[in-house]
């Protein structure tokens, strides 16, 4: 069949194929312990629940306004205002499926075909796929672990080229649950913003982070640079595929038209249900959710240390430790494949998420419960002895 050239660029989300053999194994009766996925092992919190099953029983099974019923845009300022101190007009608010089609629609936004968008080698693997999608160019800066996995101002100045128009970070990022600072944020802004390009900032770790002092939001430092952020992970609700954006003044009309027509309206039942996730009684569950990833992360670090796994940093935030696995294998992929078979340990290779010494890392997520967690650790041990 004749296909689209750009279709051979697009690279697979190799977490998924490991995950869907940790599946397959499982249903042929193995015991897997599942450090793959950036999946809450939670299920999604009860008052959440309850309120789609009110929405249904209420008939909210309608398209809504393209860009979200505007209660659930005031409830996402509102929560901007309490946990930021932030004033944001709700008309700059974007509900979407998932922060995927608002990772989709900002490069749709900003990218003419063979313009670049700088981002960190290791990233988010479907980043570039966005950008290939509008025969674009991923333009990938290799991050160290001394610089914490992050892109600063001076890389983006020394990576930019004549067709860079903008730069795209995440943090906390995956896959290394690493942050940037307030001064690396507000500095990495400056030298965008003064070459006339774009800031767009993943924000969707937020809310997931273990230290005591605030993480800041790009939008306190500029109104001008492009958030995206999404109710699955600190909300845990990655099935019901809502997430939003916050886009700088004057480009609401130009998106209304966008989700008009690329998918009407994200799903209603999921909006109405969302309204419950910023209230009190909710937000007790998702911190004390948060804690357990607290101690999931403080019970990993030291334990995969100890194997010989290298992890220069206890990592901020999400729930993933991005180790070199240096002193046990130059091939990450054959590495994760026989830990998943002979040891039942699911992890992810470090060439998911990029170029850069990807043979030498290995994401682990700690989202299954610390029983379980001990368990791989067990099963990691033997397999390294
Ligand atoms: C950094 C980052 N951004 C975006 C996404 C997409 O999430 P969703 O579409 O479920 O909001 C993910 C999912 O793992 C992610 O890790």
């Amino acid at each position: 069949m004749r296909l689209a050239d750009r279709t051979r660029n697009f690279t697979s989300f190799k977490v998924v194929d490991y995950l869907q053999a940790a599946v397959e194994l499982q249903a042929q009766g193995r015991d897997i312990v599942r450090m793959v996925i950036g999946e809450p092992g939670f299920v999604t919190a009860q008052p959440i629940v309850e309120s789609a099953k009110q929405a249904l029983s209420d008939g909210k099974t309608s398209y809504t306004p393209p860009c979200g019923i505007p209660e659930l845009r005031q409830a996402i300022a509102d929560n901007y205002r309490r946990g930021y101190g932030l004033s944001i007009d709700p008309q700059r608010i974007i509900v979407t499926t998932g922060s995927s089609a608002a990772l989709g629609m900002i490069c749709d936004l900003l990218l003419n075909p063979g313009d670049g968008l700088l981002m960190s080698d290791p990233g988010y693997p479907c980043n570039p796929n966005f950008v290939r999608r509008l025969d674009a160019e991923p333009q990938f800066v290799p991050v160290e672990a001394e610089e914490n996995y992050q892109l600063t101002a001076a890389l983006a100045a020394s990576h930019w080229r004549e067709n860079t128009v903008g730069v795209m970070v995440a943090s906390p990022s995956n896959p290394t649950g690493e942050i940037i600072s307030r001064d690396n944020l507000a500095a990495l802004y400056r030298e965008v913003a003064d070459r006339g390009g774009n800031l767009v900032v993943d924000e969707i770790y937020h809310g997931l982070t273990y230290g005591d002092e605030h993480i800041p939001s790009i939008l306190e430092i500029t109104d001008k640079a492009f958030v995206v952020n999404s109710f699955s992970k600190y909300f845990g609700m990655t099935g019901w595929r809502l997430g939003w954006m916050v886009i700088p003044e004057g480009l609401s009309e130009i998106i209304n038209v966008m989700v008009q027509n690329f998918y009407i309206s994200s799903p209603s039942v999921a909006q109405y249900a969302a309204l419950e996730a910023f209230k009190p009684e909710t937000m007790d569950i998702l911190e004390s959710r948060r804690s357990e990833f607290k101690k999931c992360r403080d019970f990993l670090v030291p334990a995969l240390r100890e194997l010989g796994f290298g992890i220069r940093h206890v990592p901020d935030g999400a729930f993933y430790v991005y180790a070199d696995v240096q002193a046990f294998t130059d091939d990450s992929e054959a590495f994760c494949w026989q830990l998943l078979h002979e040891h039942g340990v699911a992890c992810t290779p470090g060439t998911d998420f990029g170029h850069h010494r990807a043979n030498h890392h290995v994401r682990f997520a700690y989202t299954e419960p610390m029983d379980r967690l001990k368990l791989g650790v067990e099963r990691l041990r033997n397999a390294l002895k």
